[in-house]
């Protein structure tokens, strides 16, 4: 059900068109917004739906950058507001924060927007919007990257087993508690490669992203889980 809105403005820069516009969703009473980004030549690549945690919404990822970049590099890229949160305040969230949303709301949103089969970048609060959508309909989803999701620890090792998804699971070495439990459940799934961030590198290079005006981190590697559990031990014991 839902109609899809009007986009409220449209701007060109640099070859890239950028709109605004509102998403019904069944059940969440009020429309949701969104930004969305794409090459001005109209030639889309890939759709990638970029969520957020809970002090963020998309207007972090205009603001660094990552709407612009993802239509440079010929993608179709729209960042939703999550119910409750940044201009989707008056959207009701489908499931209390922390429990598990029903798969079928992020699977309306990418009918809506007709994205599937869509990229997923789902960094800590929308673990639980973007892990039921992962189990339940691998079919819509092109790629996974969950940066330290919330959530994980909900699902069996065979339910990540069975998920043939390609993931590309995000990790910082500073991440404490929530990155750990995450990435020790999300290297369960089938086809999964680590892309670590290395934060006092980054720092040292100017680029921890938190800052300002950063540009994206250039020193991530992707690394397996068991190089990661020796980089942190090596830390512990330089300590
Ligand atoms: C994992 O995903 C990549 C990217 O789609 C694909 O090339 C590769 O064959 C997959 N590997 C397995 C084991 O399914
Ligand atoms: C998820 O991580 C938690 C904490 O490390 C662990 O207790 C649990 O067994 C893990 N579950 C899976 C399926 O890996
Ligand atoms: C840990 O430190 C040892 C000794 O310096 C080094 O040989 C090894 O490559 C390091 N391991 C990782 C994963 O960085």
């Amino acid at each position: 059900m839902g109609a899809f809105f009007v986009l409220f403005f449209l701007f060109r820069m640099s070859g890239v068109k950028m709109t605004e516009g509102s998403v019904q969703v069944e059940g969440c009473k009020a429309p949701l917004f969104y930004r969305q980004s794409e090459p001005a030549t109209g030639e889309v690549k890939m759709s990638v739906l970029l969520l957020h945690g809970i002090r963020f919404s998309s207007e972090n990822w205009l603001n660094i950058g990552t709407l612009e970049t993802l239509a440079k590099a010929g993608c179709r890229a729209v960042a939703i507001d999550l119910p409750g949160l940044g201009r989707s305040k008056s959207a009701e969230a489908p499931a209390p924060v922390g429990e598990l949303a029903p798969a079928g709301f992020l699977k309306e949103v990418c009918e809506q927007l007709s994205l599937s089969p869509v990229v997923v970048i789902s960094p800590s609060l929308s673990g639980m919007y973007s892990l039921p959508f992962l189990f339940q309909h691998q079919a819509l989803i092109r790629a996974y990257v969950p940066v330290a999701p919330i959530c994980t620890d909900k699902f069996t090792a065979e339910q990540y087993q069975s998920v043939k998804v390609p993931s590309l699971i995000v990790y910082g070495d500073q991440d404490t508690q929530l990155g750990e439990v995450s990435l020790s459940n999300l290297s369960n799934l089938a086809n999964h490669s680590v892309v670590l961030h290395l934060y006092k590198r980054m720092e040292r290079h100017g680029l921890v992203p938190r800052k300002e005006g950063a540009k994206l981190p250039t020193h991530a590697q992707t690394f397996t889980p068991t190089h990661i559990q020796g980089i942190k031990q090596n830390q512990t014991r330089n300590k």
